[in-house]
């Protein structure tokens, strides 16, 4: 077997609480050290690398697999929090192919984790989780970059001891969360067990099995989802919406289908009317770099699925984060307009008559607080991508019964005005960015001016 030309690249979200490593994971992958460029080592934006087979394969330690594995690379997506993999949709649902979640075998599992692992059921997406920062276990003997069984037989027995239960502690908060797993060596289906990997993403042990198990996933199930039809108009997710010297409003975009060329008329979801335009340069960041540190990005002629770009084109002001991409010709103008206008509309029209005001920073994420609301019963009168704005709060003000003039705001500000504005309301105010954390809130509140 060799790779196959008609695969798509199958895009791999990294996700997890705060600090848990999602961002020195990918850094430890790509041999490269994002993390110590980044301030406070917070990861400020979306990005996306790509990571060609043959480094997965070199980094597995084992050239000889290279045979065995059809798919081209993996595409990570790394963010923070959740905030990819609700953006990250297609039509009907999420866009990622697979993902891992990253837990801190040190800290357990925390809201993040659990709202990552939540989402992902949901969408029915094919996991791992991995147990990081294991070095950090007391008299940890660190074995650079090696495969986690080989590594473990060197520790002593202490250590051992200690890693097996906080291990055991991962797996037990996993069965509380309704999901069956257990350390991948011992996973026999991953579509019914959730394989566990301890790793450190600093000392790079555990990597090797990490990646082997992720190639094995994609291999195994979905290679018959990755076939695409390169030749075929380009279909991507707006990541972010950015400002650039000399390009002006330009957007960061997910391709998950089809080819995207300069010169291309694209359509652009937007609160308002769909946005028509013409790309005026495809900007790609080098392979094995990382798209948000690399500023010296490559123009091309023309991308292919999947990838992470950049594109500068006129009137982009008004893209939306999570919303669609998608090239159109003469003929088939008219149908692509409506499909990103219908895309967007699904979200913000379906709401009721009287009920409370959500915000939301992208209409992925959007969606998913409309959803779980929806669970929950409680009505949605507006819903909206956005800062929340003194017009928000204005709106809100008027309202008459007290529950509903209420804000929920998701992975959201509240912007100066607003917030000058609200001290002279009785509107209430719900943000963070941890959904089901927004709903328990706005419950308990409810309760305590009920009692
Ligand atoms: P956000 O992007 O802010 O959500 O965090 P993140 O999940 O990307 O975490 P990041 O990779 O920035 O790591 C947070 C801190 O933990 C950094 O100081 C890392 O050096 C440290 N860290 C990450 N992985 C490991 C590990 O395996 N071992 C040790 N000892 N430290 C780690
Ligand atoms: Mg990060």
């Amino acid at each position: 077997m060799a790779v196959k030309d008609d695969l798509r690249t199958p895009i791999v979200c990294v996700m997890g609480h705060v600090d848990h490593g999602k961002t020195s994971l990918l850094d430890n992958i790509r041999g490269s050290a994002v993390v110590s460029g980044e301030a406070g080592a917070i990861t400020q934006h979306i990005g996306a690398t790509e990571v060609p087979i043959r480094s997965i394969v070199d980094k597995c330690g084992n050239p000889g697999l290279l045979d065995q594995f059809v798919v081209p690379g993996l595409l990570f997506i790394d963010t923070p929090g959740h905030h990819a993999f609700t953006t990250l949709r297609s039509r009907g649902g999420a866009l990622a192919d697979l993902a891992i979640v990253i837990v801190d075998i040190n800290e357990g599992f925390k809201p993040q984790t659990i709202e990552s692992l939540h989402i992902l059921k949901q969408h029915k997406t094919p996991f791992v989780v991995v147990a990081n920062k294991i070095d950090k276990i007391h008299g940890w003997n660190p074995q650079k970059d090696s495969p986690f069984m080989a590594s473990y037989n060197k520790q002593s027995e202490h250590v051992r001891t200690s890693l097996d239960n906080k291990f055991y502690e991962v797996i037990g908060e996993l069965y509380n969360h309704g999901f069956s797993s257990d350390r991948y060596d011992r996973v026999a289906d991953f579509q019914h067990n959730i394989g566990v990997i301890p790793i450190s993403a600093i000392t790079g042990e555990g990597i090797p099995d990490l990646l082997m198990v992720l190639l094995g996933l994609a291999q195994r199930f979905l290679e018959s989802n990755l076939h695409y039809d390169a030749t075929g108009p380009g279909v991507g997710t707006v990541l972010e919406v950015k400002e650039e010297r000399g390009l002006g409003t330009t957007i960061d975009l997910i391709l998950y289908d089809g080819t995207l060329k300069k010169g291309d008329t694209i359509v652009v979801g937007s609160l308002d009317e769909p946005i028509q335009t013409k790309v005026r340069a495809v900007l790609k960041p080098r392979v094995l770099s990382e798209i948000n540190v690399e500023d010296k990005f490559k123009q091309v002629s023309k991308v292919t699925a999947a990838i992470g770009v950049k594109i500068s084109a006129p009137n982009l002001d008004g893209a939306l984060s999570g919303g669609s991409v998608r090239v159109a010709t003469p003929e088939t103008l008219e149908t692509v307009v409506e499909e990103v206008r219908s895309e967007v509309e699904a979200v913000q029209i379906d709401t009721d008559q009287s009920g409370i005001t959500i915000k939301a920073d992208t209409i992925g994420s959007l969606e998913a607080l409309v959803n779980e609301l929806k669970k929950e019963d409680i009505p949605i009168r507006k819903a909206d991508v956005g800062d929340i704005s003194n017009r928000d709060i204005v709106e809100v003000s008027a309202i008459e019964d007290p529950f509903h003039s209420v804000i929920v705001g998701f992975n959201v500000n509240i912007l100066p005005d607003a917030k000058e504005k609200l001290r002279s309301t009785g509107v209430k105010l719900f943000m963070n960015d941890v959904i089901y954390r927004l709903i328990d809130d706005y419950k308990d509140w409810i309760k305590e001016q009920r009692a």
